[in-house]
């Protein structure tokens, strides 16, 4: 039996047994644990706000071992005005990471949604990177303790653009250049750190994730060919149950393999699930979310490349796909119970652990 055949076989049987809750899989442990003792890690986006709730604290401090600022390391965030640095949120997120022992991943540097509005002003009169120079500078000095950042945030197109690099205020101002440019600032300012490209919409069998993963591909053989510093490719992974039979584990496996032959370390970086159908009871509906984790966890965790999962929070309490809380895209319930989404990552997490000669490795 191949690695991948036995965790079809994984997947399938998982979630009958976990909707019976007949799992025995680790519903005491933390999914930190669970992951640390295959040597990687488990993260969750948090903010600031929702540090503030004594049950959401409390669940981060159980679960997690790598907290990720939902949005307060982002430039607009951080520098709303020109010359002001406003640290106080990130300083909180910051210091809960160092209060509990969790690691911090710093996220994100260069977005093109998070660029400050003064910034893009200048930017129109005249260029300049010394405006990046000084926020790159001055979060990587201040937040030394960050192990890896996410250097540049999206930087691929979308719709008919999806293969090449998106029309957006970095490009315009600095040309195609500014994502070799934003990694060697960004080394010269932690030379230690692993700097990360993130980026979304790779997941799918679809013209545009295709493309896209092929100009992804394409943009770092050429980072590689000119000694551009970069370590690590996130793969944001907001799954979407409505796209979710365009998911192809081969062609997904294939995407993964590419980056681990190409020397990069994989993290799945922004985990979550969004539902397509709310009208479907609630078990149905924590079944289909969890089933969809669950594929895309076994071929993504089947490559070890994958050091780190992150979900995009936590708890469905705060979640970014649906402020009305009406969606169950993550691990734990608003009231921060786990679901059977939960179980998916615990699961995943375990079967790693398989020893190769018993499982093949094909995949590898
Ligand atoms: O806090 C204010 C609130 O006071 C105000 O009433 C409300 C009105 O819109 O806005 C609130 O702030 C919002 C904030 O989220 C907190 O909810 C901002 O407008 C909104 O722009 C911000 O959105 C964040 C977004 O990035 C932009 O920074 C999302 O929370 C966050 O989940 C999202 O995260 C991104 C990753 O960085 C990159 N990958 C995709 C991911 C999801 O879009």
């Amino acid at each position: 039996m191949t690695r991948r055949t036995a965790l079809q076989g994984f997947g399938a049987a998982a979630i009958a047994g976990l909707s019976t809750g007949a799992s025995p899989v680790l519903s005491g442990t933390s999914l930190q644990s669970i992951a640390g003792e295959r040597q990687m890690l488990f993260g969750a986006a948090v903010s600031a706000a929702h540090l503030r709730d004594p049950a959401f604290r409390d669940a981060v401090i159980r679960e997690v071992g790598a907290l990720t600022a939902e949005i307060e390391m982002k430039w607009s965030y951080v520098q709303p005005e020109a010359g002001m640095f406003d640290f106080a949120d990130a300083d909180i997120v910051a210091n809960f990471a160092q209060a509990h022992q969790k690691r911090l991943h710093g996220h994100t540097l260069l977005w093109h949604r998070s660029v400050p509005q003064w910034a893009v002003d200048d930017w129109r009169a005249k260029p300049e990177w010394r405006l990046v120079e000084a926020f790159v500078g001055a979060m990587m000095t201040r937040y030394h303790g960050v192990e890896s950042w996410d250097v540049v945030n999206e930087p691929m197109g979308v719709g008919e653009r999806s293969g090449a690099l998106r029309s957006s205020v970095y490009l315009d101002a600095f040309g195609p250049g500014y994502v070799a440019k934003a990694f060697h600032t960004a080394r010269r300012h932690a030379p230690a750190a692993i700097l990360c490209l993130n980026e979304f919409g790779l997941e799918y069998d679809t013209p545009e994730h295709s493309q896209k993963r092929e100009g992804l591909l394409r943009l770092l053989k050429d980072l590689r060919r000119d000694e551009v510093p970069i370590d690590a490719v996130g793969i944001q992974a907001h799954l979407d149950l409505a796209s979710q039979p365009a998911f192809n584990p081969d062609l997904f496996a294939d995407f993964l393999n590419a980056l681990g032959s190409m020397g990069f370390q994989v993290r799945i970086s922004e985990l979550d699930v969004k539902e397509a159908d709310l009208q479907l009871p609630l078990e149905e509906r924590d079944r289909r979310v969890a089933e969809a984790a669950s594929r895309f966890l076994q071929v993504a965790l089947a490559n070890k490349a994958v050091g780190s999962v992150t979900c995009w929070g936590l708890s469905d309490k705060y979640s970014w796909l649906d402020e009305t809380r009406a969606n169950r895209g993550l691990p734990l319930d608003e009231r921060f119970q786990p679901k059977l989404f939960r179980q998916a990552i615990a699961e995943a997490l375990s079967w790693r652990g398989v020893p190769a000669s018993t499982s093949g490795n094909k995949d590898n």
